[in-house]
C-alpha cells in the first residue's frame, strides 16, 4: 500500500471550486420555485413579456441555412471569413478598408478576450493589464489565466453614479509602455456608465502618448446610443494608435447568446505585421478550440449579406435598444436616488446596495441580481418594473 506522500496526485486531490458568480446566480434563480421571482442577474435582453425571443431575422437566416447549406465540412481556423468581412463596416466604420486591421471569428466575445490576451502574453509576458474597478467579473480571471498581471484602475464611484474619470486618467498616465489598457467599448458592464466622446478623446491621447496597448471589449454595440455611436471609442482608438486589439461579440446584438458568436480584431503598424500576428493567433486558437463554431456566425453572415435582412436586423437592434432605454427612464423617474440610471447605457446599472441588502432582496422578495448590486435593467418584464422599483426603494430607505 502506497503512503499518501508516495501516491501520485489524482483527480481526487482536486480542491473545491468557487463557481463563477454569474453562472451560479442563473442556477440559483432557476431553482427558486416562487412564481413571482424577478431575474435581473445575467445579461440577456427580454421583451415586455419577459421573454428572450429569437430575432425574426435570425429565424429567417437559420431557415435559409437549413435549406441551402450543403456541407458541414471544416472551414479552417479563420472560421467564416465572410462573416468577419461583413462585420468590418459595422465595427470599424471609416476604418473598414484599413488593411492593417484583421478580424477573425471566435467563440463569443469571451473567446476573443482569451485569444487577445494569449497573444499579448506570447509577445510580452511581463505586460500588465490595467482594468477598471469594477469590471466584468470574468475579465480578471481571463487575464490571470494567461499569466499576465492584472492591475485595477478606478472607474466608477457607486455613491455618485459617476465615472472616476480623473482617477482613471491618473492611473493610465502612470502606466508603462507596453502595458495594456482594457476599456469597455460601450454599455459598461457592470455599471452602465459610459465614457462620453470628450472623455474617449482624452483616454485615446494618454494611451497613445504612454505607448499603452488599448484592448477594447465591445459586447453590446447598438444597445446604448446606436451602432455607430457605440463604436465611437473603438474608432477613435484606431484613429490614434498603431496597435489596437478589440474583442467583439454578436451574442447580444443578434440575440444568439448560446451560439457563441464573436470576433477578435487586431491592428498593427503594417499589413505584414498584422498577417504575422494573425498567424500567431491561429496557432494559439488551434490549441484551444481548433476552429470556431459555425452556426451562429453563419446566421449573422446571411443577415448581413442580404440588404433586406440587414435593415430588418437594424430595426430589431433599435427595438431592443429602445426598450432598454425606456425601462431605464421609468426606473430613473421613480426616485431621485435612482436618477443616475437614466443617464447610463446598456443592460446594466449598479444599485447603491450592500451585499447584505442584495441577499435580503433575494431571500425576501425573490429578486435575483449580482451580489455587487449590478442588475440587468432589461431583465424586467413590464409587469415586474413597479414591484422591482418598490422593493429597491424600500431597501434604500432601510
Ligand atoms: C453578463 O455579464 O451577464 C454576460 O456577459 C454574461 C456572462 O457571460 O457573464
Amino acid at each position: 500500500m502506497l503512503t499518501t506522500a508516495e501516491r501520485a496526485r489524482g483527480l481526487a486531490d482536486l480542491p473545491p471550486v468557487q463557481s463563477d458568480s454569474l453562472l451560479q446566480l442563473i442556477a440559483l434563480c432557476n431553482a427558486d420555485p416562487r412564481p413571482d421571482k424577478i431575474d435581473v442577474g445575467v445579461g440577456v435582453w427580454r421583451d415586455g413579456a419577459g421573454n428572450t425571443p429569437i430575432l425574426k431575422t435570425v429565424k429567417k437566416a437559420e431557415q435559409r441555412l437549413v435549406d441551402t447549406q450543403e456541407t458541414k465540412s471544416y472551414l479552417g481556423g479563420a472560421g467564416d471569413k465572410r462573416f468577419a468581412e461583413l462585420l468590418r463596416p459595422i465595427l470599424l466604420g471609416q476604418h473598414a478598408a484599413d488593411q492593417r486591421i484583421a478580424g477573425l471569428q471566435t467563440p463569443g466575445g469571451c473567446g476573443a478576450l482569451r485569444l487577445g490576451f494569449e497573444l499579448i502574453a506570447a509577445i510580452n509576458p511581463g505586460a500588465r493589464v490595467l482594468y477598471g474597478a469594477p469590471t466584468w467579473p470574468n475579465h480578471p480571471p481571463i487575464i490571470q489565466s494567461v499569466g499576465l498581471e492584472g492591475v485595477e484602475y478606478p472607474y466608477y464611484e457607486r455613491g455618485q453614479g459617476a465615472i472616476r474619470f480623473e482617477d482613471m486618467m491618473n492611473a493610465l498616465e502612470g502606466a508603462s509602455p507596453g502595458d495594456v489598457a482594457l476599456v469597455h467599448g460601450c454599455c459598461h458592464n457592470p455599471t452602465g456608465a459610459d465614457l462620453d466622446e470628450d472623455q474617449w478623446r482624452q483616454i485615446v491621447r494618454v494611451v497613445s502618448e504612454r505607448g499603452l496597448i488599448p484592448f477594447i471589449d465591445i459586447a453590446y454595440q447598438g444597445f446604448g446610443r446606436g451602432l455607430d455611436e457605440d463604436a465611437f471609442g473603438v474608432r477613435a482608438m484606431l484613429d490614434a494608435c498603431d496597435e489596437v486589439i478589440v474583442a467583439q461579440s454578436c451574442d447580444k446584438n443578434f440575440s444568439v447568446y448560446r451560439d457563441r458568436v464573436g470576433s477578435l480584431w487586431i491592428k498593427t503598424g503594417s499589413a505584414e505585421t498584422t498577417a504575422t500576428a494573425v498567424a500567431h493567433v491561429f496557432q494559439i486558437a488551434r490549441q484551444m478550440w481548433s476552429m470556431p463554431p459555425d452556426h451562429g456566425a453563419a446566421a449573422v453572415h446571411i443577415i448581413l449579406e442580404d440588404p433586406e435582412l440587414k435593415s430588418e436586423w437594424l430595426a430589431e437592434v433599435a427595438t431592443m435598444r429602445d426598450r432598454i432605454n425606456a425601462v431605464r427612464q421609468r426606473i430613473a423617474a421613480a426616485d431621485p436616488r435612482l436618477a443616475f440610471i437614466g443617464r447610463q447605457f446598456g443592460m446594466f446599472s449598479m444599485l447603491p446596495l450592500s451585499k447584505d441588502q442584495v441577499l435580503k432582496l433575494r431571500s425576501d422578495k425573490a429578486i435575483y441580481m449580482a451580489d455587487s448590486g449590478r442588475f440587468n435593467v432589461v431583465g424586467l418584464s413590464d409587469a415586474q418594473i413597479d414591484r422591482f422599483i418598490a422593493a429597491v426603494v424600500e431597501a434604500l430607505d432601510a
